[in-house]
């Protein structure tokens, strides 16, 4: 059964309606009762399951930025992962879940709402699932990891309560506040000038997730009923370097998915083109860039 077929998960894959309050915009920054939940985590299914090849593809797009990434959080896991039934919550491509597997899990399940990037998934069991409304029995598995999955949900809580009532250990990750690299903000700009603007989901999920907040994890974890609860931050090296690797990643990332669908492919490399430029001139001068480190938040709790 392992890996031959997605399953539906059957919880309900939209974001509570609760989940419409955003954490970190003010209601003057915006009316979360005008949002549209269903619509909202329809896009971000629909941009996640469009950017899976991009995704996925080469050595330089989001996953093998997120692998290394994986790869630290499962180092950090608060149990053996030997024999373990593990489940990779928001799993994506699966490299939390693979790395899982490469310290001795017996067993991944990779959950997502977006089954095109579970189609990519290798060695885990993908299960199409929503985050705050898991189709697993309580207590189910041995260990969740959650690799850059919490900073998704409009509502943390939601998100580590249903963790807590299916798992007994979690290791969740995110980018810690205030974390960022120059060829983000100059890859954006390029973008921004041939028209790209965040999709509704990001703009209103991705600003001032508090799921990177160190002391609203502890505390969140801690009310979810998990005990044992650290967060700590790592430093961890992604082996992106070079303007082609660091916009590569950043034009892999969903939330430009359906500005890239609305480019021919000239369009495509100019894009591309155009953002290496801004990158290439970030990365030289005296702004910081440079190899992409990621500072990331790691909490664990049992
Ligand atoms: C930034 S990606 C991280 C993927 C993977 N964990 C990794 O580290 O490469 C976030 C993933 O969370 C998934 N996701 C977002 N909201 C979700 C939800 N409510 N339930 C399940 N998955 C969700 C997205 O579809 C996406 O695959």
């Amino acid at each position: 059964m392992v890996g031959d077929r997605i399953h539906t998960g059957g919880g309900p894959a939209e974001l509570n309606t609760a989940a419409a309050h955003t954490a970190g915009l003010d209601s003057a920054e915006l009316d979360v009762a005008e949002l549209d939940v269903a619509e909202l985590t329809a896009g971000l299914r629909a941009d996640y399951d469009a950017a899976a090849d991009d995704w996925a593809s080469g050595l330089t797009g989001p996953g093998a930025m997120y692998a290394p990434l994986a790869r630290s959080l499962v180092a950090a896991a608060p149990v053996p992962l030997a024999g373990r039934l593990v489940l990779d919550l928001g799993a994506g491509t699966g490299v939390a879940g693979q790395a899982a597997l490469a310290a001795g899990a017996c067993r991944v399940v990779a959950a997502d709402l977006s089954e095109g990037m579970l189609r990519r998934v290798r060695g885990g069991t993908p299960v199409v699932a929503d985050a705050v409304a898991l189709p697993f029995r309580d207590g189910r598995f041995d260990l969740v990891l959650a690799a850059f999955c919490l900073n998704h949900l409009g509502r943390v809580e939601d998100g580590l309560a249903e963790v807590r009532r299916v798992g007994a250990a979690i290791a969740a990750s995110a980018f810690a506040p205030g974390w960022t690299h120059p060829a983000k903000e100059a890859a954006d700009g390029a973008f921004r000038s041939f028209g790209y603007q965040p999709p509704g989901w990001y703009a209103a999920l991705a600003p001032g997730s508090r799921a990177g907040d160190p002391e609203v994890l502890a505390q969140t974890a801690a009310a979810a009923g998990f005990t044992r609860v650290r967060v700590h931050t790592v430093s961890v090296p992604t082996g992106l370097a070079t303007p082609a690797d660091l916009v590569s990643w950043r034009l892999g990332m969903a939330h430009y998915a359906p500005f890239l669908r609305s480019l021919d492919p000239a369009g495509r490399t100019a894009v591309r083109r155009a953002a290496e430029r801004a990158v290439a001139a970030c990365i030289d001068g005296a702004t910081g860039g440079g190899p992409l480190v990621v500072s990331m938040v790691v909490l664990t709790a049992s």
